[in-house]
């Protein structure tokens, strides 16, 4: 069933995503050359827990980390770990919290130093395809029009949709109903209504949509090696336009410092 949230819940969620926005820009000035993944995966765990939350991803399901790190061809769910990060690498970092009871829920793809131009042009689109659907994401619209959004934009930039990952309901579960594919169709779909709180998360290929699963048990990477990325934001449905629980604006202050 889906769980219609109060003003005060949605409050709540919004301090959790809060914190998962400031965790991301906590970690900009050490997205560099010669960091290890795993030392991303500390510095965020400290972060949290020093401001009173709980790392949201941590023993889900048996996930062993804080942060899920997926480099260059990793589409999602990345653990982290010894590699060092590569000038020319992208580098997605999903990130949760637990906190009032409630989760936070949003992942941002970084360049680290220089990136080739269709990896900045595979960033710029997979953001813009999150922030198409959220504008498609309003009280009586459908699921399947956020989908639609999402991948018409991606498309229409010559990219592909994963299909296997999609977002879902956020709130006192990491994971609730409904979920909310980065594919579909105009007017199909459960009815977004108002006190609805989703994760919108595109997944965008470089190359074909097919992904695989490492023998790790969780890493998701692109079949054919080519880079993907994945921008995801928690919002709640509103009468007119959504709002953003999570926000890319702390990121984005701490990225033009460091650039
Ligand atoms: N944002 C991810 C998702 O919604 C959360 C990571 S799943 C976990 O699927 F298992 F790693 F926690
Ligand atoms: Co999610």
């Amino acid at each position: 069933m889906i769980y219609y949230k109060t003003e005060e819940e949605i409050h709540f969620l919004k301090l959790s995503n809060q914190l998962v926005s400031r965790t991301h820009a906590e970690l900009v000035s050490k997205i560099v050359p010669g960091t290890k993944t795993i030392e991303l995966d500390k510095l965020a765990e400290t972060f949290i827990r020093d401001n009173g939350g709980v790392p949201g991803f941590l023993n889900y399901h048996g996930y062993p980390n804080t942060l899920c790190i997926s480099v260059n061809d990793a589409v999602v769910h990345g653990i982290p770990g010894k590699y060092e990060l590569n000038e020319g690498d992208i580098i997605s970092i999903d990130c949760g919290v637990y906190m009032n009871g409630f989760h936070g829920d949003s992942a941002f793809t970084f360049a680290v130093g220089e990136i080739s131009e269709l990896k900045q042009k595979l960033l710029d689109t997979t953001k813009a395809s999150l922030y198409k659907g959220i504008e498609a994401a309003t009280s009586g619209n459908r699921v399947g029009d956020i989908g639609y959004a999402v991948q018409a934009y991606a498309e229409a930039a010559g990219f592909s949709v994963v299909r296997e990952l999609v977002g879902h309901g956020v709130g006192r579960n990491l994971h609730e109903k409904p979920e909310v594919p980065n594919y579909g169709r105009r007017g199909r779909g459960v009815k977004l209504a108002e006190g609805m709180t989703i994760a919108i998360e595109p997944m965008i290929n470089a190359g074909a949509k097919e992904v695989k699963q490492d023998k790790d048990g969780w890493t998701i990477r692109t079949q054919d090696g080519m880079p993907s990325a994945h921008f995801e934001h928690s919002i709640a449905i509103r009468k007119g336009e959504a709002e953003l629980l999570s926000d890319f604006n702390v990121i984005e202050e701490q990225l033009k410092k460091f650039r």
